[in-house]
């Protein structure tokens, strides 16, 4: 048994941001030995909780002590000193360096004489990697790493530093279900060993299945903290799911029916791709999407998901075969204006990063709802065209001119899927005209995520064609009419969502894991 972890304890702490009050008195202790789960709505405060936690921000009133003392002065570096370190829901990483490089920023184990000592780090993360299971390719710079290698990166980040409190916002909303319960394993392995770990997470099965303790926060409040004794299995997702909404769950989708004569909305053949390093990144990809139709693209992470949404989106301009939407063949360009231009009146994407490929934090949440439309939506009807979309996604705060980084990132995310299914409905729907979305409902609480799903349905029923890429495979069982699997850049099988998370989790992972 290692160093035990700290006991983390806030107590009616507030927080105002200065037209927000983020928290309003919640109150928290987080022990060592056990997997503490934090839940509730976007914007409930869970985030904010857990930088006061860790010292990223100073409580407006009340205070936050650990292993006892009071957390003074309320600093990152003096959390890390008490070895308290957190995962943010947002990539911390420098793109342009290595994944090493990243584990090693702050953290450099330095030779006699001040001389970086590479080999030594080298040594050290492989073998946390080894001990902890978080494999990560080590020399590829982080922008070339899809979301799963990075949340595992940003994870072996704070181990390395020597997290004893390791308090991690979301880092499994970026991972398939598989991943996510490596992950569990990880932190229960942690917990065992004594550290404390605290998780935030929108997937309430998890909760159920992995954590030991729970609170739901509500408004700025912790409303209830509970221990869940999974022999007897006391806790339900659907108790938990009224307990952060505070009112009854929404009923499950279910998808509308596809008219059995329906054109074609997508349509790809023989779609192959390259990356400049010569690897074979999409080969071969014919498959089609009919309008009403909602497809679901599941696989592991990395396996050539991000290279289709980009070919379609028109961001692989070097890409063989053909796409052509609503029967119209989409042109493949090095000029990246004109290649988005020739797709804006038949297709729109939404891609996986929202940081990086959706939004603008510095602007306002009105110019992000109508981010690349201009054009389309007239100056005139643009303040009607947002407010809609603030109201019909339920984006919290409705206030359109905030800046987009104010917002929680649950409602960041309802900007950018409100923008691509919107655009199409607000101006009657030309059948065959499709909607490419990337994780919907990453980092989106319950009552949001049934909106997404709901306005998923309304498009695919006013007769767009609608493929949907998820890591979260219960999601694409619930949404789509069906489902095909990619692995190394192939569609390697399709499959109807009645069928089993485990046998389609088997094609994801290819035969030699069967
Ligand atoms: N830097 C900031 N400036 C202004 N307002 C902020 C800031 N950070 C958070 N807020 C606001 O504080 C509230 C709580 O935000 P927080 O990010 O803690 O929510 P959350 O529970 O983590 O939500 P999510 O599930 O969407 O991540 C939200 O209303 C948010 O808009
Ligand atoms: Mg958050």
């Amino acid at each position: 048994m290692g160093e035990r972890g700290p006991v983390i304890e806030c107590s009616d702490v507030t927080m105002r941001f200065a037209r927000t009050l983020a928290l309003d008195g919640a109150s928290a202790v987080f022990s060592p030995g056990e997997i503490h789960a934090v839940v509730g709505e976007n914007g409930a405060g869970k985030s904010t909780l857990l930088k006061l936690a860790a010292g990223s921000l100073a409580p407006t009133s009340g205070s936050v002590a650990v292993g006892g003392e009071r957390l003074r002065p309320a600093t990152p570096a003096e959390a890390a000193r008490r070895r308290v370190l957190m995962v943010h829901q947002h990539f911390m990483l420098v793109g342009a360096f290595t994944a090493l490089e990243n584990l090693m920023l702050g953290n450099e184990p330095v030779q006699q004489g001040g001389v970086l000592n590479e080999a030594r780090a080298r040594r050290e993360v492989t073998a946390l990697a080894e001990k902890t299971g978080l494999t990560v390719p080590f020399d590829t710079v982080a922008d070339a790493l899809g979301v799963g290698d990075k949340q595992r990166l940003e994870i072996l980040r704070v181990l390395y530093r020597g997290a004893l409190a390791i308090l991690l916002d979301e880092p499994t909303a970026v991972l398939t279900p598989l991943e996510a319960d490596e992950l569990y394993k990880v932190l229960r392995s942690l917990a065992d060993e004594g550290r404390t770990v605290v998780i935030v997470t929108h997937r309430l099965d998890e909760v159920v299945r992995f954590a030991d303790r729970v609170t739901v926060m509500r408004r700025g409040r912790t409303v209830l903290t509970r221990p869940l004794d999974r022999a007897s299995n006391a806790a339900s997702t659907e108790d938990l799911t009224r307990a952060i909404m505070g009112r009854e769950p929404p009923p499950p989708f279910s998808p509308p029916d596809v008219e059995s004569d329906a054109k074609m909305a997508i349509e790809i053949r023989a779609l192959g791709f390259q990356d400049a390093a010569g690897v074979t990144r999409l080969r071969d990809i014919t498959m089609s999407v009919r309008a009403g139709e909602i497809v679901g693209i599941a696989g592991v992470e990395g396996n050539g998901q991000r290279e289709l949404v980009h070919a379609i989106a028109g961001l692989l301009p070097s890409c063989s075969g053909s796409i052509a939407v609503a029967g119209e063949p989409l042109p493949f360009d090095a000029d990246e204006a004109r290649a988005i231009a020739a797709r804006r009146s038949v297709v729109r994407v939404v891609h996986e990063d929202r940081h990086t490929e959706g939004l603008l934090l510095d602007a306002t949440v009105a110019d992000n709802l109508v981010l690349g439309q201009l054009g389309t939506v007239s100056r005139d009807h643009e303040a009607e065209v947002v407010s809609r979309r603030v109201k019909s996604f339920g984006i919290v705060p409705a206030d359109p001119s905030r800046l987009a980084g104010e917002l929680s990132g649950g409602n960041q995310q309802k900007i950018v899927v409100a923008r691509a299914l919107d655009a199409f409905l607000s101006k009657g729907t030309q059948p065959g005209c499709a909607v490419v979305i990337s994780q919907p409902t990453r980092g989106v609480d319950v009552g949001a995520a049934a909106a997404i799903h709901e306005a998923i349905g309304k498009a695919a029923a006013a007769g767009l064609g609608v493929l949907i890429v998820s890591a979260d495979l219960a999601e694409l069982r619930q949404l789509c009419h069906r489902l095909l699997v990619i692995r190394k850049g192939e569609i390697v099988a399709e499959f109807a969502p009645s069928a089993s998370e485990e046998t389609i989790g088997r094609a994801m992972l290819g035969a030699e894991a069967a």
